[in-house]
């Protein structure tokens, strides 16, 4: 027998899918902030791998309010960080969240989708995406934008929680695309990147409503 959930927290579930894919207003914020708790630790294991160099020019796709752009700039005096989100209010918290190195000019903020993106080719020397692939419409068309971004020998990370997770979960169940570790190696290659390496981490199990569920993150880097 399937049980349907009660229409009011079925409601409730839909908004915080809406919010995830794109966070608007005020729910838009609390969900950032839920973000910034829940997606700690997959971001800095994300960023261990990412492995700032003092010479990158980093962009990042979809950083929700910025939480975690100094954990990069404080690597290297000369780095460079771009981010870009195509909600308008996560780029301007991420502005409110990361003043001082918008003064010192070594990040800067855009409005923008992922699938447009508003930089010439060969822009960057790294790119990483954390928590974002559930929303691309068209991964094939995603990869080969961010390749035409990516310098030659740049690196691509991709960081997301595995299908197999995720599906336990009842938001994803809202226009939320869900894969698998080999899956995403797969169009990682198709679009024609190379040195293919995933790395995994587990974290501690995430209570949602009283279901267990465990937290385990996955890398998948690869070279344009
Ligand atoms: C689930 S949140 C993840 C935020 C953060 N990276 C994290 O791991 O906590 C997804 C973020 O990606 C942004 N996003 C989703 N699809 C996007 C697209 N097509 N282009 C640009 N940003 C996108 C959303 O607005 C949101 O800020």
């Amino acid at each position: 027998m399937q049980l349907s959930l009660p229409s009011v927290e079925k409601e409730q579930i839909i908004e915080l899918a809406k919010n995830l894919r794109k966070p608007e207003g005020e729910f838009g914020l609390e969900v950032a902030s839920g973000m910034n708790q829940g997606n700690r630790e997959m971001n800095l294991n994300a960023l261990k791998i990412l492995n700032p160099q003092s010479t990158d020019k980093i962009l990042e796709i979809g950083m929700g309010n910025g939480a975690f752009v100094s954990n990069i700039l404080e690597h290297h005096e000369e780095i460079h960080y771009t981010g870009i989100d195509y909600s308008e209010l996560m780029v301007e918290e991420s502005i409110k969240m990361n003043q001082k190195w918008i003064d010192l000019a070594r990040a800067d903020f855009t409005h923008g989708d992922i699938d447009d993106l508003p930089f010439d080719d060969n822009s960057f020397s790294a790119i990483f995406t954390v928590n974002t692939l559930y929303f691309w419409n068209d991964p094939i068309k995603t990869l080969e934008e961010l390749k035409r971004v990516l310098r030659n020998s740049g690196r691509l990370l991709i960081s997301f929680r595995p299908k197999e997770n995720m599906a336990k979960i009842p938001v994803t169940k809202y226009n939320f695309n869900l894969y698998s570790l080999k899956e995403v190696e797969e169009l990682m290659a198709k679009a024609g990147f190379s040195n293919i390496r995933s790395n995994q981490f587990q974290e501690s199990p995430l209570d949602f409503d009283g279901i267990l569920i465990e937290k385990e993150s996955l890398v998948v880097t690869g070279i344009n």
